[in-house]
């Protein structure tokens, strides 16, 4: 089942998840305990017909009714779909449209369509500024691509709602460069290790590894006058080119060309390296390959066979 992407402005939010979608209501919101038990739902209301939950996704907060109703995605019927009717949001990580939620948490559209699509899907997210829009979300095993190269797909105990990855290295240009293995390194007790995630917009690497592939970075574009804007430290104010970054995974390889590398100023003027190191709270030791690096390839999750695929794939 394929769904052709819809542009939703979405880059200025982190939710490259978020896809229109048709969504019929057909009943009225009805709860489901278990569900309201997972969101720790409070004031249900003794028919049942209303439960409100409050959640954070990056710098936003909702506040949800929490719904059940028949889901229609194309051709694809979904009956007693459990989803959140937002009520209020803060922040602007949820954009106005919602979020799709992929990932593997027991009320994720994987998780709620088991018998459909057996958790496998994969996606093509186009560049940001393309005026075609051209991607796609797959849902279910048919039509997935054969030509793909894969890593083992990892679940970490303490972030179990994400997708793991075994990062084992990183080239700039032709050189492995000297990364600290515990900045890299998957970790079940901390939750530390490296996801592939739509919902974020731009690579954040643990901080040490950020500093040596930003500093081998900065050596092979040769410019001495490096420069800030915003959350990016390496952006030049001359025409560059950049040497391509390798993420090494287990059995797979995965070079960036310098579109899922570098991020322009609106006026033109300022060019960056579209990464940068990873926040110093509680997902400081998470490594996140982010959508911007994502684009152009198709991103095969294969939860069943417990690996994840990656090809190049212009959907422009
Ligand atoms: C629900 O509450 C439990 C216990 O306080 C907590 O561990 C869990 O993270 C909460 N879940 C959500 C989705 O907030
Ligand atoms: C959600 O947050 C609001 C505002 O902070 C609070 O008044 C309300 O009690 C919370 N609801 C739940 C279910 O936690
Ligand atoms: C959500 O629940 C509140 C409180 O019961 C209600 O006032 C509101 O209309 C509901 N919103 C939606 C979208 O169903
Ligand atoms: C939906 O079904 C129709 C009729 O069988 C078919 O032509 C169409 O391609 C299907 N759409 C999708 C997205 O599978
Ligand atoms: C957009 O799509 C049309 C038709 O498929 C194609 O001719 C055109 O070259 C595309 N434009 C870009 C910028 O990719
Ligand atoms: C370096 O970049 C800054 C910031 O854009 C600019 O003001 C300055 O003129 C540049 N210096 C040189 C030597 O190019
Ligand atoms: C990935 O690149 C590294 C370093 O260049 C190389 O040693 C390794 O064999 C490559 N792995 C694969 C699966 O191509």
């Amino acid at each position: 089942m394929e769904l052709a992407m819809m542009p939703l402005g979405y880059l200025a939010q982190a939710a490259l998840a978020a896809l229109l979608l048709s969504l019929t209501m057909l009943n009225p919101p009805l709860s489901s305990p278990s569900a309201a038990k997972l969101l720790n739902a409070s004031s249900c209301d003794g028919s049942g017909n209303t439960c409100i939950f409050n959640m954070t996704y990056g710098g936003s907060t909702i506040a949800a009714n929490l719904s059940q109703d028949t889901f229609t995605l194309a051709n694809d019927s979904v009956s007693s779909y459990t989803f959140g009717c937002l009520q209020k949001t803060t922040g602007n990580s949820v954009p106005p449209q919602g979020l799709l939620g992929l990932g593997r948490g027991p009320l994720s559209l994987l998780s709620q369509t088991q018998d459909l699509y057996q958790s496998t899907f994969s996606y093509c997210l186009p560049n940001f500024r393309s005026a075609n829009f051209s991607g796609s979300l797959r849902l279910g095993p048919v039509g997935q691509p054969v030509r793909i190269k894969y890593t083992p797909l990892l679940k970490n105990p303490r972030r179990p709602s994400l997708y793991f990855v075994n990062l084992i290295g990183i080239r700039v240009g032709n050189k492995v460069v000297d990364i600290p293995p515990s900045a890299i390194a998957f970790n079940p007790t901390t939750g530390g290790g490296t996801i592939i995630d739509s919902g974020t917009v731009f690579t954040r690497l643990v901080e040490p590894a950020y500093v040596t592939v930003r500093d081998e970075f900065r050596r092979r574009v040769k410019v001495a006058n490096v420069t800030s804007l915003g959350g990016f430290d390496t952006c030049y104010t001359v025409p560059i080119v950049a040497p391509t970054i390798t993420f090494l995974f287990t059995n797979m390889n995965v070079t960036l060309p310098q579109d899922n590398l570098l991020i322009h100023s609106t006026a033109g003027s300022i060019t960056c390296l579209a990464m940068a190191s990873a926040p110093d709270n509680v997902n400081s030791v998470l490594n996140v390959i982010a959508n911007m690096q994502q684009q152009n390839h198709r991103i095969l999750f294969d939860v069943p066979n417990s690996r994840l695929g990656v090809a190049r794939e212009l959907c422009t």
